[in-house]
Parts: structure tokens; C-alpha cells; sequence
């Protein structure tokens, strides 16, 4: 299901980049799904009712809460980003809808057993964003904000050399073109003031999962394309420059590699280490 909220659309990602946030996007660590479900199950006493993801993007957090919840709605302000989602497979329990900045969200109050948001609450307006998570949640309701780092080749013996390019990219090619403060954010798990929520009654706090994805290296140049530093650097420079560094980095990993063969052949072992604070609300 796909419902509309007013009649103007605020497409944050376009359509192409959408298609390759769903094909390079990882998926959360099953265990931390697990962690965090039975975590709203102690603090709501069992109640897995309705859980809501705001900035779902293509869907990756909110298929997988799908078996522990009887409904889940993904929210985004980005048509393209829910048509993505829509255009997989998506449990029957699922269904999106589109929002209009910082809309109420579409669900009754003190509905909402849970509400996520992976990579995305950067991007919000927190007391905004706080003023619905404190109207949606029930009593005991958690919020999860969700997230992970820059992703970590693994490769024996030169994991360190691989990492460290892909560190100098981020940090020296992109790293100025993140918006406002975002790179800084997430590179501190939101342990900002601005991510605390006033209403927490508990908070935990997570940063031992991780997801590994075995990706070709031109896929991760793919994936290098959907960070909003990439994005940043591209409206800067230029297409040609952006394409520029984007192929620098590939040409740095597969030399480090050693390995004769090209971006599309080399497959390569990526981690992606995922944070994550849960915030429960007063009982
Ligand atoms: C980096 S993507 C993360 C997508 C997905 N949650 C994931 O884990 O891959 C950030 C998403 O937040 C959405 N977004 C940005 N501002 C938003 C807002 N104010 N309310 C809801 N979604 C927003 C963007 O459209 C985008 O889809």
C-alpha cells in the first residue's frame, strides 16, 4: 500500500540514486533487529503492534521489522525513495507512505510501539521529529535511531592498506561536501545533544553489529555515489570530477590489491559497523 499526505512533493533523492541506494544499501545485522525487538517487547510488556520508520529510504529497516510487528510503515519525503521501495518485494504487513517535511506522521496517537530511523535522522529536524515520536509512541514505546560507518574492506593481510584509502576518500575528497554537519554526526554515533531525546526514560546504546556484504568494486563505487558527500562534491565540481575521483578510488583499491583484474570482476568483503541508541518512553 502507498498512500499520499498533501499534494506537494519533496523528492530529497532522485530516482537513479534511489535505485542504487536498494541495490547498495545494506540491511541491518539480524541480531541487532533481535536485540532492539526484544527490547521494545520488555518495555511495552509484549506489545509489537505497529512500528513506524521515518526516512525508510528503499525499505532496508523496514522489511526487516516486518516478522515482529503486526503492521510497518515506512515514511520518507522522497516519492522515488518509496517507489524503490514499493518496486521489491515487500511483506504483506509493510505498506509506505510520503511525507511532507516534518507532517504529522499518518498513525493516531500513542499508537506505535516502536519507531526507527536508520541514516537518516541527520537530516531532520529533531524537535519536530521528537514532538511526533512523543505523540506516536505508547506508554514504554521506543525510539531506535540507527546507523553505520563508512564501509571497511576485509581482505587478508591488507585490510589496513584498504581501509585507509577508503578513509583518505572520505575523509579528504568528500568529507567537506557532507550537508550542514552530517559526516560529524555519524562519525559520533549521534552522541550530540541535539539526538537526546527530552522524553527518554532509559537509553541503551549499541555499536557491536555489523553486516557484511560481499560486493564487486565496481559496486562500490555504486555505493560511493549514493553518500551525500559524494552528492556534495558532484553539485560542486562537476559530474566529470565526481566520476573522476569515484574511478581514483576504485584504480587505489585494485592496486592494493593486486589483483589483475578489473572493478566489475574483483569482489571484495565489505563491513558496515552499525551504532545504535534505544530510547525508551516513560512507562
Ligand atoms: C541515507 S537515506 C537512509 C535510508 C534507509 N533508512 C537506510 O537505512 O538505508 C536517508 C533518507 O531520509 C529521507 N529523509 C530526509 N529528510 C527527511 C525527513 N525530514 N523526514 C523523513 N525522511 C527524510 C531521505 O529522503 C532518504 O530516503
Amino acid at each position: 500500500m502507498l498512500c499520499y499526505l498533501g499534494s506537494r512533493c519533496r523528492q530529497v533523492v532522485g530516482t537513479s540514486l534511489a535505485a542504487s541506494y536498494l541495490r547498495q544499501r545494506p540491511s541491518p545485522p539480524p541480531s541487532l533487529i533481535l536485540n532492539l525487538v526484544n527490547y521494545v517487547k520488555h518495555k511495552t510488556h509484549g506489545g509489537l503492534d505497529q512500528a513506524v520508520d521515518v526516512g525508510c529510504g528503499s525499505g532496508q529497516i523496514t522489511r526487516a521489522l516486518a516478522p515482529n510487528f503486526r503492521t510497518v510503515l515506512g515514511l520518507d519525503v522522497s516519492q522515488a525513495q518509496l517507489d524503490i521501495a514499493q518496486s521489491v518485494p515487500n511483506p504483506a504487513n509493510v505498506s509506505y507512505c510520503l511525507l511532507k517535511g516534518e507532517d504529522p506522521y499518518p498513525v493516531e496517537d500513542e499508537s506505535v510501539a516502536l519507531v526507527t530511523s536508520c541514516m537518516a535522522a541527520h537530516w531532520f529536524d529533531m524537535p519536530k521529529f521528537f514532538t511526533q515520536v512523543d505523540r506516536v509512541l505508547v506508554k514504554g514505546g521506543v525510539l531506535a535511531l540507527i546507523g553505520y560507518h563508512i564501509p571497511q574492506p576485509q581482505w587478508p593481510g591488507k585490510t589496513q592498506v584498504l581501509k585507509d584509502i577508503m578513509y583518505d576518500f572520505y575523509w579528504n575528497k568528500i568529507g567537506q561536501h557532507f550537508g550542514r554537519t552530517a559526516r560529524d554526526e555519524i562519525d559520533l554515533e549521534y552522541r550530540t545533544p541535539k539526538y537526546a531525546w527530552p522524553s527518554a526514560h532509559e537509553i541503551l546504546r549499541e555499536s557491536a553489529h555489523h553486516t557484511d556484504v560481499v560486493m564487486s568494486l565496481a559496486s562500490l563505487g555504486d555505493y560511493v555515489t549514493t553518500m551525500s558527500g559524494y552528492t556534495g562534491y558532484r553539485h560542486h565540481y562537476g559530474d566529470e570530477a565526481a566520476q573522476t575521483i569515484k574511478n581514483d578510488l576504485l584504480r587505489r583499491l585494485l592496486t592494493a590489491l593486486e589483483v589483475p583484474s578489473s572493478a566489475e570482476d574483483t569482489m571484495l568483503p565489505m563491513r558496515f559497523h552499525y551504532f545504535a541508541s534505544y530510547a525508551s518512553k516513560q512507562p
